[in-house]
């Protein structure tokens, strides 16, 4: 049998992790995370396919070809939470099931940061535990995929 294929999405400048803004997004590097979650899918029978890119639109192609391909998708839309109608749409057309991450609480900091595009076609939001926001958020989204009809 298969696994459930989930598509891992990190927008713009998540590339620069451990370097950046260390105070506010840790010295954790995205292979860090990555590899975590790799962990944790093999621990939850689950196929994670990885994805981070800077540009807008590659992004949008990614959750379009995800709705043929995964099940569920876990994003952390990086600063296009802030700004992405785009990437909005796209995931409501997609129609996948889809957990938003943010490593800082985005409601800590900055006012244009506490507006979400995303937030409102996400299952759900995890915002605020570093490196952690992903892996529980993968774990919400798994559990949200096997308990649902969505999966039957
Ligand atoms: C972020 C929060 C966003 O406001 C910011 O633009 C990022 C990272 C986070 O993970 O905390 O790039 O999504």
């Amino acid at each position: 049998m298969t696994a459930l294929a989930i598509l891992v999405l990190h927008g713009p400048n998540l590339n620069l992790l451990g370097g950046r803004e260390p105070e506010i997004y840790g010295k954790t590097t995205l292979q860090d995370i990555e590899d975590d979650l790799k962990l944790d899918a093999v621990q939850l029978g689950v196929e994670l396919r990885f994805l981070q890119s800077n540009h807008e639109g590659i992004l949008v192609d990614a959750v379009h070809t995800a709705a043929m391909t995964c099940r569920g998708l876990l994003i952390n839309p990086a600063a296009y939470t802030h700004t992405s109608v785009a990437l909005r749409d796209a995931i409501a057309a997609a129609g996948l099931p889809t957990v938003e991450v943010h490593l800082s609480n985005i409601y800590r900091r900055e006012s244009f940061r506490h507006f979400s595009y995303i937030a409102p076609v996400a299952i759900g939001q995890i915002s605020g535990f570093g490196a952690q926001s992903y892996r529980l958020g993968l774990r919400a989204l798994v559990t949200y995929l096997s308990t649902s009809d969505a999966n039957t």
